[in-house]
């Protein structure tokens, strides 16, 4: 039986695509844009953290506006379902230790 409540752990057999959206909005401070943010940053940091991890069958990929720019920085991962919204450098860590490597979402920052 299926439920519509997102679920707290995930499998760890899928391979991964972790998507960031890059998207930047020009109508200034009132429209604010993960990419007005750090979102090319979190790639760059993703990337080199799973390097070290190595975990290195997950792909990370710049995406495009998932219309949530008020949530940004957006993040989503494949196949899990999972969106994850705020996300800063300071999550990273924490985003990679527990869901990437022990399949448990991060609830604090799931968008649902
Ligand atoms: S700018 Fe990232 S969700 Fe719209």
């Amino acid at each position: 039986m299926q439920t519509s409540r997102p679920s707290s752990s995930v499998s760890q057999e899928k391979k991964r695509k972790i998507s960031i959206c890059v998207h930047v909005r020009n109508g200034g401070p009132e429209s604010p844009s993960c990419g007005g943010q750090e979102s090319r940053v979190l790639i760059k940091e993703l990337t080199e953290l799973l390097v070290k991890k190595n975990l290195t069958d997950i792909t990370v990929a710049e995406s495009r506006c998932m219309g949530l720019c008020e949530n940004g920085c957006m993040m989503y991962i494949e196949p899990d379902d999972v969106r994850y919204q705020n996300v800063k450098l300071s999550d990273l860590n924490e985003i990679v230790s527990s869901h990437l490597m022990q399949g448990q979402v991060v609830k604090r920052l799931r968008f649902v």
